[in-house]
């Protein structure tokens, strides 16, 4: 009898409100998920991105998808050991050192999906590291930005290892990554927001699913593809942003 190959799914942020409902879809699905959770894998150290890369590829056979749902939000300019702005670091730089990483492991066909939203906020990588003009929603706005123009351009480069990307947004949902926000907004946000389940389930749908096969270089809402911000679109930019985040994380190879 021929064994059953279940596909391989790694998780970030596995600990998380949409991780840990993603995780549980995941597993009903039977697919076999690695979650990377804190005490494994801190995003935004990228010493420890690259120990945690270097595990996986000697571990892991294969990896069917990679999804990069970690992301944190703090109110204070803080820095990491490696001189980053934690914001930028933990939902940027991690998660594009961590993909870069893996790129041998993902199996052809296989998907990378990053959960952002559809932010506005121009990316300038100076401004993000400046203490003095640090302003947290607008650094937490542009690493959501720079999730998708991230995705874009992983979506052209990716594509001679036929590996697709797509970013995910899930609409409002209750978790406690805003905590540090303003009253008024975590107030205005738990009014309007719903349970990590529907996210989950699109999410492993996106993951798994033989009608998303060829996707690459969308931003989903759901299951529902939808226009990025325009600003996020212009090619050049994120080649730009890909360079600069390169050499920032000093890359070498990569996709
Ligand atoms: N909730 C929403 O309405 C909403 C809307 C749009 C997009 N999103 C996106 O959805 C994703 C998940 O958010 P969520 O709402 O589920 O928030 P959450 O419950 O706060 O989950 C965030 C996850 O990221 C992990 N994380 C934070 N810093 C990390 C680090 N340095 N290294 C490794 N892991 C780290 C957290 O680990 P710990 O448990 O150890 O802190 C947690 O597992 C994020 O990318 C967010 O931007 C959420």
């Amino acid at each position: 009898m021929m064994a059953v190959r279940h596909p391989t799914v790694v998780v970030t942020g596995a600990s998380g409100a949409i991780g840990s409902a993603t995780v549980e879809a995941l597993q009903r699905r039977r697919v076999q998920v690695i979650e990377l959770t804190r005490p494994s894998l801190d995003l935004s150290s990228m010493a420890s991105v690259r120990a945690t890369a270097r595990e996986l590829n000697r571990t892991a056979g294969h990896i069917d998808a990679l999804l990069n749902i970690a992301a944190t939000f703090t109110t204070r300019y803080q820095k990491t050991k490696e001189g980053f702005e934690t914001m930028l670091a933990t939902n940027h730089l991690g998660p594009f050192l961590l993909t870069n990483l893996l790129r041998d492991r993902l199996t052809p066909g296989g998907r990378v999906i990053t959960v952002t939203a559809p932010s506005t906020t121009r990316v300038d990588m100076d401004r993000l590291q400046d203490r003095e003009r640090f302003n947290a929603m607008h650094t937490f706005g542009a690493t959501k930005a720079a999730n998708l123009m991230f995705t874009f351009e992983l979506a052209r480069r990716a594509k001679r290892w036929e590996i697709r990307a797509n970013a995910f947004y899930p609409g409002l949902v209750r978790s406690e990554l805003m905590r540090e926000a303003p009253r008024v907004v975590r107030l205005a946000a738990r009014l309007v927001s719903r349970s990590p389940d529907r996210a989950a389930h699109d999410l492993a749908d996106l993951a798994l699913s033989p009608a998303h096969a060829g996707t690459t270089g969308w931003l989903f809402k759901g299951t529902r593809h939808i226009d990025a911000p325009r600003a996020t679109q212009d090619i050049g930019q994120q080649s730009k942003l890909w360079q600069k985040t390169t050499d920032l994380v000093e890359l070498e190879g990569g996709f």
